[in-house]
């Protein structure tokens, strides 16, 4: 019950789906959570259902100032600030012909320089006692899929920004560690989401196609990813740096 006690969390996207599952999982372990997203109303409840542990603040994590404002409001609640799990996003299914300009930006904007944003003012108040961020890229950061160019953009993007940043906190001499998870296909909105946009048999062709693709048969629960964040953000990987945590029931096997 204590694998992060005492510890001081920021996840941002918490609402919902695998944030929300983050922030339960770090509460359950001991830690203090900090949930922010953009759906005040669904965000302020989650926080309050949660309980004393728990706060709630509304973020956009492409907006600059907001997250000097997030921060510093873990800090001011909480006494510090030792985690934080970069996990807002977006998707959309747009293959490269038919995707625009502004789609493009605005996914990229919330999925790769939304998580430069939160791991650049993190470490600026991290260096000097240290602490662990947590990106949450995908295996379509690994792979390429037809229907995901931007997505796969970002989250390839995301992937290697984290190994570069690693590479730079440890080498300076911060006790910071930055890592990925990245998820397989989990039961969220934001896939049910993506679906929903297909006509109705391709979203269950796309649904049964992957399933197949997946060795363990099965889409992972919210909490089976969020055990993977407990993990990179708890000591118990206090060697891990720079790495991706592939949680995907062998999909990319
Ligand atoms: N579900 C999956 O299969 C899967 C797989 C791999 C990676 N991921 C990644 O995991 C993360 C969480 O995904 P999910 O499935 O829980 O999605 P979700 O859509 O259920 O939840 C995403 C949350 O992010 C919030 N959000 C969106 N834009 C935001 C912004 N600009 N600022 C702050 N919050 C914002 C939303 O309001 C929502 O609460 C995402 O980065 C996603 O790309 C998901």
């Amino acid at each position: 019950m204590d694998r992060v006690k005492g510890k001081v969390c920021v996840v941002t996207g918490a609402a919902r789906g695998l944030g929300l599952a983050a922030a339960e999982a770090l509460l359950a372990q001991g830690g203090k959570v900090l949930l922010t997203d953009v759906d005040a109303k669904t965000g302020a409840a989650e926080a309050k259902r949660l309980g004393a542990n728990a706060r709630f603040c509304v973020q956009d994590v492409t907006d600059v100032a907001q997250w000097s404002q997030v921060l510093d409001l873990a800090v001011s609640e909480f006494g510090r600030l030792d985690v934080l799990v970069n996990n807002a996003g977006i998707a959309h299914i747009l293959d490269v012909e038919t995707v625009t300009l502004a789609q493009w930006q605005k996914l990229l904007d919330i999925n790769l320089t939304g998580v430069f944003l939160g791991t650049q003012a993190a470490i600026a108040r991290m260096k000097a006692q240290g602490g662990a961020i947590v990106n949450i890229a995908s295996i379509e950061g690994l792979l390429g899929d037809g229907g995901l160019p931007a997505y796969n953009a970002a989250k390839g993007g995301v992937r290697i920004f984290t190994r570069s940043a690693a590479i730079h906190v440890a080498r300076s001499g911060y006790k910071i560690r930055i890592n990925n998870v990245c998820p397989g296909f989990a039961d969220t909105q934001m896939v049910s989401g993506a679906l929903a946009t297909l006509q109705p048999e391709i979203a269950q062709q796309f649904a049964e196609k992957t399933l197949a693709r997946i060795p363990m048969g099965r889409f992972a629960s919210p909490s089976e990813i969020a055990a993977a964040v407990l993990f990179l953000a708890s000591d118990e990987s206090s060697y891990v740096t720079g790495s991706d945590l592939v949680v995907d029931g062998g999909m990319t096997a």
